[in-house]
C-alpha cells in the first residue's frame, strides 16, 4: 500500500476500513472478494525474481490482504497473521532472549498462562504475574531483565481493567514493551496503539472471526524494526495461517462493526438483568456502573463488547445445574462468536491455571463465563430466567 492509499484508508470509518482495506477487487478478473490463493509456491522468472511471493508460509497474497485489514482496523502500519493466537503468543515471546523478564496480568487466558509458565519458563524466560489493574504493581515486578509487561483488558475470564496508557508508560520507563491482549474488546471497541501500546495481539478465532469456524491469531504494530523481526519470526517458526482460514477470517471482518454493536447490547441487557437476580451473587461485567474499572473502561474503551460473567449462589454444584438447564446457551469453550457460549472457566478454559493461582486471582469454582451472541436479546434472556429458576 502506497502512503496516499495509507491515508485515505485511514480516513474512512471503521465499518468501511472492514470491507475495502486490502480488499480491492482482484485484477486480473475483477473479483469482488478476495480469492483464496490455495498455493504453496509461485513461478519465477528467472531464479530469485518474482513478483514478491515466493513460498506460502513466507507470504501468501490472501494473507497479505488480511494483514492489511488487521493493521488498518488496529490504527497500525504492519499487521501479522498467525495459524492462532497462541502462534502469535509464541511469535511475540521468541524476541526475547534467555534470562528475560516478563510482567503479565494476573487472571491471563489459561492458555497465555501455560505457555508462559510450561513452555517459556523451560527456555530460561521469566514470569510475575500481577494485578495489572494496579499499574503500580506493574512497576513494583520490574526487573533489570523485563522484556514485555504483558496486558489483557478486558481480563479473560474476570473482566479486569488495566489502565493501558499508564501500563505503556511504565514499560517504557523501563526500556520494556508494552504487548495487549485485544481480543475481548476487539479493535471496534479498543485501539491499545493509540493509547500508547508497542504490540496488539489478539486470538482472531473470536470477535474477528466471528463465527466459530476458523482458529487464527494476529500482531499488529507501528514499529518498522519490529515489525521485521516479527515478520522474520513468522516465515522462521512458521505458525502461518492457510489462505482458506484467512479468507474465513477476512469474510467475518467484514460484518465487525455490526455484531460488536449487537454483542454489546445484548450483553447490557444480560448483565443489569443477572446483577438483579436473586440467585446471583455477583456479576462482572465492565459496562455496570458497579463495575470497579467501568470509568476506566469508559474512558479508554468505545462500548463494553460481549462478554459477562457471573457467580451464582451455591458454588460449582449450582453453576453446573445452571449450564445443564440452559438451551440456547451452548457449553462450549471460545467466545466471541455469533452464537450464545456459556463455560465453567475453572473446569474448562482456566483448568490449566493451578487451583491456588485461581484463587489468588479471585476466579471462583462456581464462576460462570458467557458470550453472549447476536441471537433475539429476548430469547437469550428467558434462556438464562429459566435456567436459574429454582
Ligand atoms: C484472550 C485470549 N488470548 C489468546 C487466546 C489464544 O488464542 P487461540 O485459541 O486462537 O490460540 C485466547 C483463546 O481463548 C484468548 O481467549
Amino acid at each position: 500500500m502506497n502512503r496516499r492509499e495509507n491515508k485515505r484508508n485511514q480516513a474512512w470509518s471503521f465499518a468501511t476500513r472492514a470491507i475495502h482495506v486490502g480488499q480491492e477487487p482482484e485484477p486480473a478478473t475483477g473479483a469482488i472478494t478476495v480469492p483464496i490463493y490455495q498455493t504453496s509456491t509461485y513461478a519465477q522468472s528467472a531464479p530469485g525474481v518474482h513478483k514478491g511471493y515466493d513460498y506460502s508460509r513466507t507470504d501468501n497474497p490472501t494473507r497479505t490482504a488480511l494483514q492489511e485489514a488487521l493493521a488498518s482496523l488496529e490504527g497500525a502500519k504492519y499487521g501479522l497473521a498467525f495459524s492462532s493466537g497462541m502462534g502469535a503468543e509464541t511469535t511475540v515471546l521468541l524476541t526475547l532472549k534467555e534470562g528475560d523478564h516478563v510482567v503479565s496480568s494476573r487472571d491471563v487466558y489459561g492458555g497465555t498462562y501455560r505457555i508462559f509458565r510450561r513452555v517459556f519458563e523451560a527456555f530460561s524466560l521469566k514470569f510475575s504475574f500481577v494485578e495489572t489493574s494496579d499499574v503500580r504493581k506493574i512497576e513494583r515486578a520490574i526487573t533489570r531483565r523485563t522484556g514485555l509487561v504483558w496486558i489483557e483488558s478486558p481480563t479473560n475470564p474476570l473482566l479486569r481493567i488495566t489502565d493501558i496508557k499508564a501500563a505503556a508508560e511504565v514499560a517504557h520507563r523501563h526500556r520494556a514493551l508494552c504487548v495487549v491482549d485485544n481480543t475481548f474488546a476487539s479493535p471496534f471497541f479498543q485501539r491499545p496503539l493509540s493509547l500508547g501500546a508497542d504490540i496488539v495481539l489478539h486470538s482472531t478465532t473470536k470477535y474477528i472471526g466471528g463465527h466459530a469456524d476458523v482458529v487464527g491469531g494476529a500482531v499488529c504494530l507501528n514499529d518498522r524494526a519490529l515489525y521485521e523481526r516479527l515478520k522474520f519470526l513468522q516465515n522462521a517458526v512458521g505458525a502461518t495461517p492457510s489462505p482458506f482460514d484467512c479468507f474465513l477470517t477476512l469474510r467475518g471482518i467484514k460484518t465487525l462493526a455490526l455484531r460488536m454493536r449487537e454483542h454489546e447490547k445484548n450483553a447490557t441487557g444480560i448483565a443489569s438483568f443477572l446483577q438483579n437476580h436473586p440467585r446471583v451473587r455477583r456479576v462482572f461485567y465492565p459496562g455496570l456502573s458497579a463495575h470497579p474499572g467501568h470509568q476506566l473502561a469508559a474512558s479508554q474503551m468505545s462500548g463494553f463488547s460481549g462478554m459477562v460473567s457471573f457467580e451464582v449462589k451455591g458454588g460449582l454444584a449450582e453453576a453446573r445445574r445452571v449450564l445443564s438447564r440452559l438451551r440456547l446457551f451452548k457449553i462450549a469453550e471460545s467466545l466471541g462468536g455469533v452464537e450464545s457460549l456459556v463455560e465453567l472457566p475453572a473446569v474448562m478454559t482456566h483448568a490449566s491455571i493451578p487451583k491456588e493461582e485461581r484463587q489468588k486471582a479471585g476466579l471462583a469454582d462456581g464462576l460462570i463465563r458467557l458470550s453472549v451472541g447476536i441471537e433475539d436479546d429476548e430469547d437469550l434472556l428467558s434462556d438464562l430466567r429459566s435456567a436459574l429458576r429454582g
